[in-house]
């Protein structure tokens, strides 16, 4: 195992380029079993996440090449119709394959999912969407076996907003026997860069808002023309949080700055200035940062994807900060990682309060879950001295080669074996 060294407190100046989204990579990914044929798709991440899907729909029978971003994949021998334990049990997002295999095979074999650590991960409202549109499933021993019962199609509204509940739903749906209406769906980009892929392909899905409604058809065409998925709004999150730490100043590339709406309201609350052109985003610090209050919520609202890398910035406020977490029930494990760099932050329920500090000092702490992992990184490069983090397997998760992105602006970082 590696851990990540950094020497921190250098000014950090410069561009970064934004990755394409592991969000929306992953769930197009699988939506590539629904139909045989072969599929290009772009801007792909070269993420630890990616390549776990790609393992997985080479074990069920996919072909496929990796290279510069760059996913060529050919679905047409897919035969199984069985997602591995291994597999599944370290990504989360493999429950995705759950939709596209009952599309495909009318059948689909998974172990429970695994993934971060961020607190019970239930699957309640997937297979509550499954049975509402004819899927049977029964547990046995670790696995979820389901198989259609049925014409597929009708309606479902999810009790909470699921994506990836949302995304199979919609892939389990759009070669069915008659028309699916989901409501109350999440509204994420990622779930969106989903349905725009398959709508590329032939599909005929609607959303109306919270309302997404899937008009089955019989196949899907050929592609036309290589999809590219969209920008990661996580990714360039943390690299505009970074600049709100003075004295950095960085710009993020290749963003998509309408789905970072929120992000920027926090950021411009918070006294720094962003100036958005195209894809750019420039971020230049205040002197000081001003407290904030922030609940996490489902798109649009503020992203519990960034809540670790906030509160990074927020250690440095002239004043009390509070974050609310009301997507997962556990997700400040960093905290007490932060504390151990000389932060002042209690938790009381699911609302941290931050009281801010002039400065923090290097310390041996250890990341928990992906995005965690980034805030931790936030805050070491912004500490007086050495940090090392150890578990940075979650990092290479969700982040593309986040040290050499960080190296080009300044930063003193680098891995070395545990
Ligand atoms: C997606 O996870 C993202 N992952 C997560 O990003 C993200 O944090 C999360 O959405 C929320 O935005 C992918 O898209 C691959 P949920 P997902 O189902 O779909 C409860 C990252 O680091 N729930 O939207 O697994 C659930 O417990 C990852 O990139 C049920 O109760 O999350 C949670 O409290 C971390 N029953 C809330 O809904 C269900 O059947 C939101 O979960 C499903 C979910």
């Amino acid at each position: 195992m590696e851990k990540l060294i950094i020497d921190g407190g250098t000014p950090l100046k410069g561009r970064v380029k934004i990755s394409g989204s592991k969000n929306a990579a992953l769930p197009i990914l699988a939506a590539t079993v629904v139909y045989p044929n072969k599929y290009s798709l772009n801007n792909i991440p070269d993420i630890q996440d990616v390549r776990t899907m790609l393992e997985l729909l080479k074990i069920l029978g996919a072909k496929y090449t990796f290279k510069d971003n760059k996913v060529v994949i050919n679905t047409i021998n897919i035969k199984k119709h069985e997602a591995p334990y291994d597999l599944v049990k370290t990504m989360r997002a493999s429950v995705l394959i759950w939709g596209a295999l009952l599309s495909r095979l009318g059948r689909a074999k998974i172990s429970f999912p695994g993934g971060c650590a961020i607190g019970d991960r239930p699957v309640d409202q997937h297979l509550a969407g499954f049975e509402s549109i004819g899927y049977k499933t029964i547990v046995k021993s670790g696995y979820l076996e389901s198989i259609s019962e049925g014409p597929v199609g009708g309606n479902f509204k999810f009790k909470v907003k699921t994506v990836t509940g949302t995304e199979n739903l919609i892939l389990a749906s759009i070669l069915g026997k008659q028309k699916t209406i989901l409501e109350n769906c999440s509204l994420e980009p990622e779930v969106d860069d989903l349905i725009n892929f398959l709508n590329s392909l032939g599909g005929q899905i609607v959303r109306k808002k919270e309302k997404v409604i899937v008009t089955p058809v019989t196949e899907l065409k050929k592609q036309k023309k290589i999809y590219k998925v969209i920008p990661d709004r996580i990714e360039a999150g943390t690299f505009m949080y970074l600049g709100c730490i003075f004295p950095n100043k960085i710009t993020v590339t290749n963003a998509k700055v309408e789905d970072l709406k929120e992000v920027i309201s926090t950021i411009r609350l918070m006294g720094a200035k962003v100036e958005t052109e195209k894809a750019s985003i420039k971020i230049t610090p205040p002197k000081a940062i001003q407290p904030i209050q922030v609940q996490t919520k489902p798109f649009p609202g503020f992203p519990t994807d960034l809540q670790a890398q906030l509160m990074a910035v927020l250690i440095f406020a002239k004043g009390v900060s509070k974050i609310q977490e009301n997507v997962f029930p556990n997700r400040f494990i960093h905290v007490a990682e932060l504390r151990k760099l000389g932060a002042n932050i209690s938790i009381k329920e699911n609302t941290a309060k931050i009281i801010g500090v002039n400065g923090l000092a290097g310390a041996k702490i250890q990341a928990s879950d992906l995005r965690a992992s980034a805030g931790l990184i936030l805050s070491a490069l912004s500490s007086k001295g050495k940090t090392e983090i150890f578990r940075i397997y979650h990092l290479d998760r969700g982040y593309e080669r986040i040290d050499d992105k960080l190296k080009l602006i300044g930063a003193k970082i680098w891995r070395e074996k545990e």
